[in-house]
C-alpha cells in the first residue's frame, strides 16, 4: 500500500528514492518525487518527458510514473536532479485508476504547495465543492490536501496546515512541502502510520518504520500531530500549535533479511525459512517467565473468553487459534474478520481476551478493530511480526511472531508463526488452569520437533507436478472438515492470490448443500484430511465429487484405500495435532510454483498490497 519516504540533506532525490524502494515490498502501482531545484528546468533535457515532470517558477519539481519504481528511477538517473529536499510516494490506487495523473506528489495550482499522503480522505468531495473554481487533474483525494492549503493560505504555514487538517476527515499521513521554506518537510499524521527523524545533517520522515534509515533521534507521530523537519532539528506542536516534546524512540532494529540468496523469489524463500522461523518464535516464549513478561498470567486467570480478529491470512491463523483454544483449554472463542466485526452489534462479555492477529501490525481495519475493543473494555493483545507497528502501540500486550521481515506480498512464514503462537497460548492458558508452568516448556519442544519435520520433508517435486496439473484450471475447490476446513481456506486464499485461479474452499460436509454442482470432469478439487475421527465423513464427500467426475486430490495423513481419486499425497508421520503447521507448507508451495509456470510474478500479485493501510 502506499508509502512515504521523504530527505532533508545532502542528495535528497538519490536517497529518497533508495527510500520509496525500501517501500516496494508493501504493493504499489505508481511512484513519484518533489524536489527543490531552482535551476532544473533550465538544465534539463525534459521534452522527452513532458508528461511525467512538473516545473514550477518557485524551485518545485515533480517527476511521476506508473508502473515500477524502476521506470521513475530510469527518469531520475537520466537527468540527475540535484537537491536538498525531497518526497517521495509509493501509490496503491484507491480513488482513480493508476496513472500520472493521479500518482503523488500533487500540487497546488501554482505549484507552491506540494503533498504526499497515506490513507483515506474521506470527505474529499464535500471538500472539493468548497474550492470554488478550482480545477482538478486527477482523481484522488490527496489532491485536495495540496488546493486547500494553497487556497486557505494565510500567511502562517503551520497555521495554514493546521486548518486544512482539522477539516479532514478519514485517515492521512501527510508530507508537505512549501515552496518558500526549501529546508523544510511539514509532516501530519492522524491515523496513518508516520515516523520522522534528525542527525546532524539530515531530516527523515517515512511511512513505515521498519524502512526508515537507521538515525540517531527517532520519533515515532502519535495522532493529531505536526511535525516541522529541518536537517539537525525536528519541531512538534499538537493542532493548537503549542509545541510539544515527544520522547525518542529506542526500539529502533533494522532487518537485515531482504536479500534473496540463492532463491528466485522472495516468496519461496520464505517458505523455506518457516522451520527457522517458527524456532525463532517459539524461543521468545518457551518458558512461563518469558511468557509472562509479555501477558501477565492475571490476564490468562481473568479470562473467560476469548475473541480473535484479523483479515486475511490472519484471520486463518485465528481460526486455528479457535481450535487449539477450545480443544486444549475449553475456553469459548469467536472468531472475526476486522472489518465485519466493525460493524457488527457486538455484545461485549466482561472478561473476554481480544487477540489481535496481524503480520505488518498496520492494517488499518484491525487497528480500528482494537480501538473498538478498547472502548468495549476488553483487554486487548496482538500478535505481531512487526515490532513498534502501529497496533503495539494501541494494544494492551504485544507478542511477536520472530519470522522475520515477509517481503513477498503472500502471507507465509508470517502465517506459520503466528499459528506456532497459538499453540503457545493454549499451552498457556491450560498451564495457568492447572497450575502447571512446564506445560509451556514442553509445547515450545514439540513445536520445535514440528519445525525440524518441516525442514526434513523434502516435497518440491510433489509440489511441483501438482502446479503443473492444476496451472490450466479455470476453478478449483478445496474441502475439509473443522481443521482441515480452516486449512482449505488459507490454501485457497494463497492459490487465487498469486496464480489467479479462482478457488473456493468449502466445508466438506456442505459441498452437496449446492456447491457440487460445479463440479465436473475438468475440476480439481483438493481434500484435505488430517483428523482421524473425521476420516469416514471427509472421504465420503470425497468420494461424492469423484463420482461427478471431480479430479480429487487427497492430502491426507491416514491410510486410504479407495484408488478413485486422482492423486493421493500421503503426509509424513507426525501427531495430527500439529498437522496442519506442516500440510499448510504444500499448500503454500502448490500456490508458488503454479504462479511461476503461469508466467506471474509471486512475489507482488497484481492489485494487492503488503499492507492494507486503508479501510
Ligand atoms: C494473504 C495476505 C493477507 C494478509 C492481510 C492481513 O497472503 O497476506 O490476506 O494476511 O492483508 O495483513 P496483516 O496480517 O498484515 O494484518
Amino acid at each position: 500500500m502506499c508509502g512515504i519516504y521523504g530527505i532533508v540533506g545532502d542528495k535528497a532525490v538519490e536517497k529518497t528514492l533508495q527510500g520509496i524502494k525500501k517501500l516496494e515490498y508493501r504493493g504499489y502501482d505508481s511512484a513519484g518525487i518533489s524536489f527543490f531545484n531552482y535551476e532544473f528546468k533550465l538544465s534539463t533535457d525534459i521534452p522527452k518527458y513532458l508528461k511525467n515532470i512538473s516545473c514550477f517558477k518557485n524551485g518545485l519539481n515533480i517527476i511521476r510514473e506508473e508502473g515500477d519504481i524502476s521506470k521513475l528511477e530510469k527518469i531520475i538517473n537520466s537527468l540527475k536532479p540535484k537537491s536538498k529536499l525531497a518526497i517521495g510516494h509509493t501509490r496503491w490506487a484507491t480513488h482513480g485508476k493508476p496513472s500520472i495523473a493521479n500518482s503523488h506528489p500533487h500540487h497546488s495550482e501554482n505549484g507552491d504547495w506540494v503533498v504526499v499522503h497515506n490513507g483515506i480522505i474521506e470527505n474529499y468531495i464535500e471538500l472539493k465543492q468548497e474550492l470554488k473554481g478550482l480545477k482538478f487533474y486527477s482523481e484522488t483525494d490527496s489532491e485536495i490536501v495540496a488546493k486547500m492549503l494553497s487556497y486557505n493560505f494565510d500567511g502562517d504555514v503551520l497555521n495554514t496546515i493546521k486548518n486544512v487538517c482539522s477539516r479532514l476527515n478519514g485517515s492521512y499521513a501527510l508530507a508537505i512541502l512549501y515552496a518558500k521554506n526549501p529546508n523544510k518537510i511539514y509532516v501530519a499524521k492522524s491515523n496513518s502510520p508516520c515516523v520522522v527523524g534528525y542527525s546532524k545533517d539530515i531530516g527523515i520522515v517515512c511511512s513505515d518504520i521498519s524502512s526508515i534509515e537507521k538515525i540517531e533521534n527517532l520519533y515515532v507521530l502519535p495522532n493529531q500531530t505536526i511535525a516541522e523537519v529541518s536537517a539537525g532539528n525536528i519541531n512538534f506542536f499538537d493542532y493548537n500549535l503549542n509545541k510539544i516534546e515527544l520522547s525518542k524512540f529506542s526500539g529502533f532494529t533494522i532487518d537485515s533479511s531482504e536479500e534473496l540468496g540463492k532463491y528466485s523469489h522472495f516468496m519461496l524463500k520464505e517458505i523455506n525459512e518457516i522451520p527457522t522461523a517458527i524456532e525463532k518464535t517459539v524461543v521468545d516464549y518457551n518458558t512461563i517467565e518469558k511468557i509472562r513478561k509479555s501477558l501477565p498470567k492475571k490476564v490468562i486467570k481473568n479470562t473467560k473468553e476469548i475473541l480473535i480478529i484479523g483479515c486475511g491470512t490472519a484471520y486463518h491463523a485465528g481460526l486455528m487459534g479457535k481450535r487449539l483454544l477450545e480443544e486444549v483449554c475449553g475456553i469459548k472463542t469467536d472468531v472475526d474478520i476486522a472489518s465485519e466485526f466493525r460493524y457488527k452489534n457486538y455484545v461485549p462479555h466482561k472478561n473476554t481476551l481480544a487477540i489481535f492477529v496481524s503480520q505488518s501490525g498496520e492494517t488499518a481495519d484491525t487497528i480500528k478493530a482494537v480501538k473498538l475493543c478498547k472502548a468495549y473494555g476488553l483487554t486487548t493483545v496482538a500478535i505481531t511480526n512487526v515490532k513498534n507497528s502501529s497496533i503495539c502501540f494501541e494494544v494492551d500486550y504485544c507478542l511477536y511472531t520472530n519470522a522475520g521481515k515477509e517481503v513477498a506480498v503472500a502471507s507465509t512464514k508470517a502465517y506459520n508463526c503466528q499459528v506456532a503462537m497459538f499453540y503457545l497460548m493454549a499451552a498457556y492458558f491450560k498451564a495457568v488452569s492447572i497450575d502447571q508452568d512446564n506445560l509451556i516448556f514442553e509445547e515450545a519442544k514439540q513445536l520445535v520437533d514440528v519445525a525440524k519435520q518441516i525442514k526434513s520433508n523434502k516435497i518440491n517435486n510433489i509440489c511441483m507436478d501438482i502446479a503443473r496439473e492444476i496451472k490450466d484450471s479455470k476453478s478449483l475447490y478445496m474441502i475439509g472438515r473443522t481443521v482441515d476446513y480452516y486449512l482449505s481456506l488459507e490454501a485457497s486464499l494463497k492459490l487465487k492470490e498469486i496464480s489467479y485461479i479462482h478457488s473456493e474452499a468449502y466445508p466438506a460436509g456442505e459441498l452437496k448443500h449446492g456447491t457440487i454442482s460445479l463440479i465436473d470432469n475438468d475440476t480439481f478439487v483438493f481434500a484435505f484430511l488430517t483428523q482421524k475421527h473425521l476420516k469416514d465423513k471427509t472421504i465420503n464427500n470425497a468420494v461424492e465429487v469423484a463420482s461427478r467426475g471431480g479430479k480429487v486430490i487427497l492430502f491426507t495423513n491416514q491410510k486410504i484405500e479407495n484408488t478413485n481419486f486422482y492423486k493421493i499425497v500421503n503426509l509424513p508421520k507426525l501427531s495430527e495435532f500439529y498437522m496442519p503447521l506442516l500440510l499448510v507448507t504444500y499448500t503454500q508451495l502448490i500456490a508458488y510454483y503454479t504462479s511461476v509456470y503461469l508466467g506471474n510474478n509471486p512475489d507482488k500479485p497484481r492489485s494487492l498490497a503488503k499492507s492494507v493501510t486503508v479501510e
